[in-house]
């Protein structure tokens, strides 16, 4: 078996230090993307070998799709109308955790399910660990009908906001527009540097065509970050509270080798 590599480890020992936050009979918003998975996984073995009884809503259906395949009861956010908790990676987190996400197109979903929740808790190695929003591009979820209006609609927009790049690219797959479970497309805002993210965030849903965007603003309550040296630190928002710890792992566990095939 390949080692693992210190971005992955950090993945890791992050999901598996937000999994023990989840407790017996709670309604759970798994995210989506590679940290998530991780998470997934680790909730899944929780499941299966400790008994803890929780259901999941998924943000995607490649996450409901793994929520399934490791044991995790899925449900609706329907049928679950509010949720104690939502953990999910992001693209970028600033210090006062707000965030970029979308990086794997799931951003409706996700804000939808983050929002219904008490808390969001995010996941992510410390290379998503950013002093100002913006270097990653900023997904925007748009509709198909026009959305090359709506692209020009935006960059104009782009002109009066402080932001250091304006533009913006139409996310492909395979040679094709990219589509979102939603049936929608995504636009990308290369944007460099977003001296205000709040306002930005709510400049782009004023948008005919705009769906919504990848700007989570005082949406998540805490981050753990993971080192690829087993280390996590859990930053809390609200509590002002900062905790580190190191976690052990064993590559040869039976999580690990079903991680890496
Ligand atoms: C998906 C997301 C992901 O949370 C974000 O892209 C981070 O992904 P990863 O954990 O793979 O780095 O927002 O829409």
């Amino acid at each position: 078996m390949a080692e693992l590599s210190p971005i992955d480890k950090a993945k890791f020992v992050a999901a598996k230090r937000a999994a023990e936050m989840v407790e017996d009979g709670m309604r759970v918003g798994l995210g989506t993307g590679s940290t998530a998975a991780w998470l997934v996984r680790c909730l899944g073995e929780m499941v299966r070998e400790d008994g803890l009884k929780i259901r999941g809503v998924p943000t995607s259906t490649r996450t409901a799709e793994l929520a399934r395949d490791v044991g995790i009861e899925v449900i609706s956010l329907d049928e679950a109308r509010w949720l104690d908790m939502t953990i999910d990676g992001a693209d970028e987190f600033d210090d006062e955790l707000n965030l970029i996400k979308g990086g794997g197109g799931a951003l409706l979903q996700e804000k939808i399910v983050a929002t219904a929740s008490d808390q969001m808790v995010v996941i992510a190695d410390v290379g998503k660990q950013v002093e100002t929003l913006g270097a990653f591009p900023l997904p925007v979820e748009v509709i198909p009908f026009g959305w090359q209006t709506t692209k020009a609609l935006i960059e104009e927009t782009l002109i009066s906001m402080d932001v250091l790049g304006r533009q913006t690219s139409l996310r492909m797959n395979g040679g094709v527009p990219y589509i979102t479970d939603e049936g929608n497309h995504i636009l990308d805002l290369h944007l460099n540097r977003i001296g205000n993210a709040r306002q930005l965030a709510l400049v782009l849903n004023q948008m005919p065509g705009v769906v919504e965007n990848g700007l989570f603003i005082d949406i998540c309550d805490r981050v753990v970050i993971g080192y690829g040296d087993g280390r996590v630190e859990v930053r809390d928002i609200n509590e002002g509270t900062v905790e580190q710890e190191r976690l052990d792992f064993l590559e040869e566990d039976n999580l690990f080798s079903d991680l890496m095939e």
